[in-house]
């Protein structure tokens, strides 16, 4: 019975990588498109070419990019996934993850946004950590973001803008941690409270890495009395795949063979593990 499961499990994985890496591919080109339409991109950060989708719930319920939402359906921490664009893309060592109140479309971001939740030590999926072998082996894509293990620098605090303020843009990233990271000595410890500060001066100073995902979502609370700027709704259907994971060779003009990775990387990474799947299932058969 254990077999019938491991293995059913093992096969709707692999359903799930032949139809998705065109759907994350896609889903990249949709998020990068939301965060130029919503001018995240460039009035907070300069660029945003993420290798991977971040997937945000709250409550159990996925949300899309630019949600709007009530301050009660945000008011606890949401559950994060990340599905990496390709196979090349590692998820090992630690993240920070970051939720920035980027206020409405149209907002000066020099003068920095308000810090929603800060998390230094994330881990995605079974990387960074200790995994035991069977959790390694059961280990698709999409990866859980945890905090669990991590540092609350900020925890989470639901988004609760002012009335009539209009719809503020909260950002999410999660951004690989070097070895070199050196967050400023006032963002070192658990429990600092939510306060202003610069975003991408954080981001440099602390030497975080590019984000490798990122999301947002909007609240709204009372009337606005205030209009942002207008923007234009990005047409999904209209959006090409992003050239993280599309599947064709780059064009070259030297000699050298161009390293081309097939589409199927992913795919043939997990049939290599059918076997060990197996004997996995198998062993876990005999134990019980
Ligand atoms: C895989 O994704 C990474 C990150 O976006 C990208 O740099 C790389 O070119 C992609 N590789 C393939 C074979 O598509
Ligand atoms: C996002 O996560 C939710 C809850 O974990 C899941 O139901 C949903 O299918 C996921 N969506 C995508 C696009 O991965
Ligand atoms: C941390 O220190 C910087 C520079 O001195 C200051 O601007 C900032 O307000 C401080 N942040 C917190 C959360 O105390």
């Amino acid at each position: 019975m254990l077999f019938a499961a491991a293995f059913t499990l093992f096969t709707a994985s692999l359903v799930n990588a032949q139809s998705s890496s065109s759907d994350t591919s896609l889903g990249i080109a949709a998020i990068e498109a939301h965060f130029s339409q919503s001018g995240i991109v460039p009035s907070l950060l300069s660029s945003f070419d993420p290798s991977g989708i971040l997937n945000v719930s709250y409550n159990g319920v996925s949300l899309t990019p630019g949600q709007q939402l009530t301050k009660d359906q945000v008011a606890s921490a949401p559950q994060i996934t990340f599905t990496p664009a390709n196979s090349t893309v590692t998820t090992t060592g630690t993240y920070t993850l970051v939720m920035a109140d980027a206020d409405i479309v149209g907002t000066d971001e020099s003068l920095g946004q308000t810090r929603h939740w800060l998390v230094n030590g994330v881990t995605v999926g079974t990387g960074g950590t200790g995994a035991s072998h069977i959790e390694f082996l059961f280990h698709f894509p999409p990866y859980s973001v945890s905090t669990s293990g991590g540092i609350p620098v900020t925890q989470y605090a639901g988004p609760a803008p002012a009335a009539g303020s209009g719809p503020h843009r909260y950002v999410i990233l999660l951004l690989p941690q070097p070895s070199s990271f050196s967050p400023p000595a006032n963002l070192t410890q658990p429990n600092v409270g939510v306060s202003v500060f610069h975003l991408t001066d954080y981001i440099s100073t602390s030497n975080l890495g590019s984000p490798v995902g990122g999301f947002y979502l909007t609240v709204e609370e009372g009337t606005a009395t205030v209009t942002p700027s207008s923007t234009s709704p990005v047409v999904t259907s209209t959006l090409q795949p992003s050239k993280a994971a599309s599947s064709s060779a780059p064009a070259s003009s030297g000699s050298s063979t161009p390293k081309t990775q097939t589409p199927n990387a992913a795919l043939s990474a997990q049939l290599v593990s059918l076997p060990l799947a197996i004997l996995a299932s198998v062993v876990g058969f005999l134990v019980l």
